[in-house]
């Protein structure tokens, strides 16, 4: 599949600067669907993605990884289209497949507050998997208002703590069909 360089792509110009290029983020993915295959030969697993921003890492993830496995989705929002954390996770969507018994592996774009991640464990630990983990391509460095209650098992990159869009990521629903990560220019969202 041939997909338009970023820099086709209008939205480009609004980055201050790229993170990862689409060829870094692929490398990296790679990576973790060879360590996620050999981890987890032999048992039942379910990714499970987060709507709606984990869905590019979780398309391509998945393509990355030798096993057989299922996915579900569930989804959770929090930022409303804004730059920060409104700091009250909604669920919109529960997982449809039975967990009961199943490696659960979360598939998740972003690590910031951490609010999210820990709203969707809690729902997703209650329906009884054999494990539950979670794979992050980002994980931003800065003070978590609130403790991870589940550590990252797998994590792609670790990032400042700057406003970063791209490969799923958005502001204000825009920039996710960037194939890079990229910072967004403060003056595009006011900051
Ligand atoms: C974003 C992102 C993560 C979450 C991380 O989702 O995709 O799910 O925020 O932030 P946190 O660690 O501070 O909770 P968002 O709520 O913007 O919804 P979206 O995926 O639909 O864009």
């Amino acid at each position: 599949m041939h997909f338009p360089s970023d820099q086709e792509n209008e939205l480009f110009q609004d980055l201050e600067r790229v993170l990862f290029t689409r060829e870094e983020i692929a490398r990296r993915v790679a990576e973790l669907g060879r360590q996620i295959s050999e981890d987890y030969r032999g048992k039942p697993l379910v990714l499970i993605s987060i709507l709606k921003g984990g869905i590019i890492f979780l398309s391509d993830l998945m393509r990355s990884i030798t096993i057989p496995h299922a996915f579900d989705l569930v989804g959770a929002s929090s930022y409303r289209g804004g730059a920060s954390s409104s700091g009250k996770v909604i669920i919109t969507k529960d997982a449809e497949l039975d967990l009961r018994g199943k490696h659960v592996l979360i598939v998740e774009d972003i690590l910031d507050t951490g609010h999210t991640l820990n709203v969707v464990c809690e729902l997703l630990r209650i329906q009884g998997p054999a494990s539950l983990e979670i794979c992050c391509l980002l994980n931003k460095k800065r003070v978590r208002e609130r403790e991870l209650r589940q550590p990252l098992r797998y994590v792609g990159f670790e990032i400042p703590d700057e406003f970063v869009v791209g490969y799923g990521l958005d502001y204000g629903e825009r920039y996710r069909n960037l194939s890079c990560i990229g910072v967004l220019k403060p003056e595009v969202y006011g900051g």
